[in-house]
C-alpha cells in the first residue's frame, strides 16, 4: 500500500514538473530571430524562435509534404539538414533509414527553430503553389468512388508531370488537415486538376472530397511527388494499379498517348468485382486506337454466377506474371495498397526487372 502511494507521489512530482517545464519554455524562453537558409541561399527567411521548420516554411509559402499536420505519424515532411537543427529526436527515427540519418535527413514537423539553420531541398519543391479552386464535376464511378475535377481559380495554371500528386486542405475537427490525392489529368491540361477520390469510412478528407458539389471552393498545395516519365519513346512503360491508384495511371497513361501514339504501354489493374470496375470502355477503345497499348483488368473475388467478364480473374500480380514478357526496357510504375505492390515486385523480380527501378506510391 505505501509502496502504491510512494509510486503515485512520484508520478504525480513528474506530471507537475513536465507540465511546470512546458509552461516555462513557452513563456520565458525566447530563441530570438533564427535565419532559414535554403540551397545555398537561393531562398533566405528570417523567422521568431520556437515554431518548427514546418510551421516556419509554411508561413513562408514554402510549401513541403506533409499528411499529419506535424505529430510524426506520416514521413512526408523530410528535409536535409546541412547545419543546425539540433539532435535526432526518437519521433524520427521510425521515419528514416540509416543512410537518410548519415546525410542529415530530418523530419521538418520534428525540428524547433532555436537556432539559425541551413537546410536543402528538392528545386521541385520551391516550385509548389498554394491554389484556389473552384469544383466543376462531381461524378460517380463506382459505389465507393468518385472523380472530381477542380477549375482552377488562382492560380489559373498548374504545371506538372505525369503521376504528381497534390495535397487538399480538408476541414477536420481539430482544425485543418492535409491528404495527398494523385493528380489524374494529363501533363497537357494545365487550367483544371482531376482527381479520384475513394471514400475511406470515418476517414475526414475523403468524406469531404465526397461530399463537395459543383460551384464549391477548395485549396490546396502542388504538384508533389518523384514520378518521372522517361523522355525515351522506345521505354515501354507499365502500369499496376487498384483502386484509386488509377488516378497517377490514368495522367500516365493519356500523357504518353499525346505525345508517343506508337509507344508501347503495359496497365494491369486490379479489382475485387465488376463493381469495382471502371475506365475499362474508355481503356479498351485507347487499345483499339494505339495497337501498343495492351490492357487487362483482374478481378480477385469469385465471379457471380449471371455476371459476364471478359477480362482476368485472380490477384493481378498473377495476370503480370501471366502476361508480360521478359527482356524489356521498361519503366514501371506501382500504384496501389501495399500488399499489391509488394507481390507485384516479387514477380518483376522473378522475371529479371529490378523493381528498385519502379517508381511506387501505396495507397
Ligand atoms: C502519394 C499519395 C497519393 C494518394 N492519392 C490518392 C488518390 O488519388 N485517391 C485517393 O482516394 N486516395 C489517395 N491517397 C490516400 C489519401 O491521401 C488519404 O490517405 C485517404 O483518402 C484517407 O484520408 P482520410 O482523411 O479520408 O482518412 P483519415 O481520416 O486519415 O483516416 C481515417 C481512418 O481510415 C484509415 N485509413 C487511412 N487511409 C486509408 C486508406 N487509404 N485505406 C484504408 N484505410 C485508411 C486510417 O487508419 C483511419 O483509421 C494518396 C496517398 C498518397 C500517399
Ligand atoms: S508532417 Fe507528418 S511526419 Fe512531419
Amino acid at each position: 500500500m505505501t509502496g502504491l502511494l510512494a509510486v503515485g507521489v512520484n508520478v504525480g512530482i513528474f506530471l507537475v514538473l513536465s507540465v511546470w517545464l512546458l509552461i516555462s519554455e513557452k513563456l520565458l524562453v525566447r530563441y530570438g530571430k533564427c535565419v532559414v537558409t535554403i540551397n545555398d541561399g537561393a531562398l533566405v527567411m528570417e523567422k521568431e524562435g520556437g515554431v518548427t521548420l514546418l510551421t516556419a516554411l509554411y508561413e513562408n509559402k514554402v510549401f513541403i509534404p506533409s499528411a499529419c499536420g506535424g505529430k510524426a505519424t506520416c514521413g512526408y515532411c523530410k528535409v536535409n539538414v546541412i547545419n543546425g537543427g539540433g539532435p535526432v529526436l526518437p519521433t524520427e527515427i521510425p521515419f528514416l533509414s540509416r543512410g537518410e540519418m548519415r546525410s542529415g535527413t530530418r523530419l521538418a514537423c520534428q525540428i524547433k527553430l532555436k537556432e539559425n539553420i541551413e537546410i536543402a531541398l528538392p528545386e521541385d519543391l520551391l516550385a509548389v503553389k498554394e491554389y484556389r479552386a473552384k469544383v466543376s464535376l462531381v461524378r460517380k464511378l463506382t459505389h465507393d468512388m468518385k472523380e472530381i475535377n477542380l477549375d482552377l481559380i488562382e492560380p489559373k495554371e498548374i504545371q506538372h508531370r505525369p503521376g504528381k500528386y497534390i495535397q487538399i486542405q480538408a476541414p477536420g475537427p481539430d482544425g485543418a488537415v492535409f491528404r495527398a490525392y494523385s493528380i489524374s489529368t494529363p501533363d497537357y491540361v494545365k487550367d483544371k486538376v482531376q482527381l479520384i477520390i475513394r471514400l475511406v469510412p470515418g476517414g475526414i478528407a475523403s468524406t469531404y472530397l465526397h461530399n463537395l458539389k459543383e460551384g464549391d471552393e477548395v485549396k490546396f498545395t502542388g504538384p508533389y511527388g518523384e514520378f518521372r516519365l522517361s523522355e525515351n519513346p522506345d521505354t515501354a512503360v507499365l502500369c499496376i494499379g487498384g483502386g484509386s491508384g488509377m488516378a497517377p495511371i490514368a495522367s500516365i497513361i493519356d500523357s504518353i498517348y499525346n505525345r508517343w501514339p506508337e509507344r508501347t504501354c503495359y496497365l494491369f489493374f486490379g479489382c475485387r468485382t465488376t463493381g469495382d470496375v471502371f475506365y475499362l470502355d474508355r481503356f479498351k477503345k485507347m487499345a483499339e486506337k494505339y495497337p501498343n497499348f495492351k490492357v487487362c483488368y483482374a478481378l480477385s473475388d469469385p465471379l457471380k454466377e449471371d455476371e459476364d467478364w471478359d477480362g482476368d480473374t485472380g490477384f493481378i500480380h498473377l495476370s503480370v506474371d501471366k502476361r508480360l514478357p521478359k527482356n524489356l526496357d521498361l519503366q514501371t510504375f506501382l500504384c496501389g495498397p501495399p500488399p499489391m505492390i509488394e507481390a507485384v515486385q516479387e514477380v518483376l523480380k522473378n522475371k529479371g526487372y529490378n523493381p528498385e527501378d519502379a517508381f511506387y506510391d501505396k495507397f
